[in-house]
């Protein structure tokens, strides 16, 4: 598409980020916000603060940060509002996640123990493992929107917001599939009145911050804004939407090791991954009913990367296996094995085994910045509906019905920074490169 300059409205005045779930994710979020802006750690992991975007051609050297390039909002110009279950502080709950060594915290704390959750709007049916305490007690569902409705305008004016966006980093929900209370806005609105047990709470969240004219973005795989009503709303409302589930960890490495080995033509037989979990979203899993809904975002990426369909020689008879272990020990630090059998030249079987020990919300956070910055550009450049250009940071990308997602982290990248150059009328690079040879 030939790039002209969209008009992107500038990001004055502050940008109220509505977090749903203030546990670990959210608060190491909250936590490496401040500590960038206190200069006492760098912002690593964040495409928007740490990342350059090449412009032109490779001899030009033009390759500023991004977020010189395109207008983002700036650190200093976030506030924070949450919802939990829980009623405990920031500071508390990020504590209690144990993600932060404690010296760290002690130097943020004043900002964490600010951010006060708001009760939430909860349904037990849809996480069982957790016993909400801090809810809204109302009639029906529609009350609920109605409550969360309350809650962002109060925290718009009271925080003198110029723009807002809503970010799930709540548990993830019992596995549903779209019904029809999903299928039209009119349905889900009657659906919340008769309170219906089809309709979610992510759901309730993500049509009160749209009522609101706030975008929102699903770092779960929870069903959500993946539904003909929600979309409809953002349409209506002129608000992006984008998921769904945060790309970290295990699934991360999958989509940067399956198109090497696909780029190759390499056979793969076999792809077993298995995790230990300690905290409270593995708690959550623990429960057959969520971890279906995480089952199958897990297991979405290998079939667009390693097309079966195409190649069944080589991955027709693929056997993926996915299983999430709650082990109380290891806390946030997950440790996901991969054993992976290969088949190459001649058919001979090779194996390759990839043990990561690594940090669950640490792997989240800067998504949830980036997200938030890029979500509320998109607002400003009056991109609504569907924003596939994030599916970088996504497990299980939303994209438009009849479309399949990418998952390559590599096309996603360009996806992503394409987006950028022809949103500021930019030229798209291709990588072509045969110009160079030619004059
Ligand atoms: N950390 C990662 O690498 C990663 C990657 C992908 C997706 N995720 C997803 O991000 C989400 C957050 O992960 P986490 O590790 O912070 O989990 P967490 O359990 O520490 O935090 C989630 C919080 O959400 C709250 N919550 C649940 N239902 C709620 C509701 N209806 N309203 C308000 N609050 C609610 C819970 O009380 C909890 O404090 C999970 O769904 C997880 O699956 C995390």
């Amino acid at each position: 598409m030939e790039s002209k300059k969209i008009t992107i409205r500038k990001p004055e005045g502050k940008l109220g980020v509505l977090l749903v779930g203030l546990g670990a994710v959210a608060t190491t979020f909250v936590a490496g916000v401040e500590a960038a802006k206190k200069g006492v750690r760098k912002p690593i992991g964040s495409l928007t603060q740490m990342g350059h975007i090449r412009l032109g051609k490779r001899t030009d050297n033009k390759t500023p940060l991004v977020r010189e390039f395109i207008p983002l909002a700036g650190l200093n110009d976030l506030v924070y509002g949450a919802w939990d279950l829980f009623p405990d502080n920031g500071y508390e709950a990020a504590c209690k996640a144990g993600v932060i060594p404690r010296d760290l915290l002690d130097q943020i704390k004043t900002d964490l123990s600010g951010l006060e959750p708001m009760k939430a709007a909860y349904d037990k049916n849809y996480v069982r493992r957790l016993e909400g305490k801090h809810i809204k007690n109302v009639p029906n569902k529609m009350d609920l929107a109605e409550a969360l409705i309350k809650d962002i305008e109060d925290f718009r004016t009271k925080n003198n917001c110029n723009r807002l966006v809503m970010i799930w980093c709540g548990s993830t929900e019992a596995y549903c599939t779209v019904q029809n209370e999903h299928k039209a806005l009119k349905a889900l609105e009657e659906g919340l009145k008769a309170n219906s047990a089809n309709i979610p709470p992510s759901m309730i969240y993500a049509y009160a911050a749209m009522k609101c004219g706030c975008g929102y973005a699903n770092g779960a795989p929870n069903l959500t804004v993946d539904t003909p009503a929600l979309l409809e709303l953002a349409q209506e409302k002129n608000v992006p939407v984008s998921g769904k589930d945060f790309k970290t960890g295990q699934t991360l490495l999958k989509t940067i090791i399956a198109p090497g080995l696909r780029a190759r033509y390499l056979g793969i037989a076999g792809w077993y991954s298995t995790n230990i979990l300690g905290n409270r979203d593995g708690e959550v899993l623990d429960d057959p009913a969520n971890f279906k809904t995480k089952e199958e975002s897990k297991l979405s990426v290998l079939d667009t990367i390693l097309q079966p369909h195409i190649y069944p020689e080589l991955y027709g008879n693929l056997y993926h296996k996915v299983r999430i272990n709650y082990y109380p020990p290891r806390g946030d630090n997950k440790e996901g094995w991969d054993n992976i059998d290969i088949v190459g030249w001649l058919g001979m079987p090779m194996q390759l085994k990839i043990d990561f020990l690594c940090r669950d919300s640490i792997l989240a956070a800067p998504l949830v910045l980036d997200l938030v910055l890029f979500m509320d550009l998109a607002h400003r450049a009056g991109l609504r509906g569907i924003q596939e250009w994030l599916s970088f940071y996504y497990k299980s990308p939303q994209t438009k019905e009849g479309l399949y997602p990418e998952h390559n982290l590599f096309i996603q990248e360009m996806k992503l920074k394409n987006t950028l150059r022809y949103l500021m009328g930019e030229e798209q690079i291709t990588h072509l490169g045969l110009d160079y040879y030619q004059s």
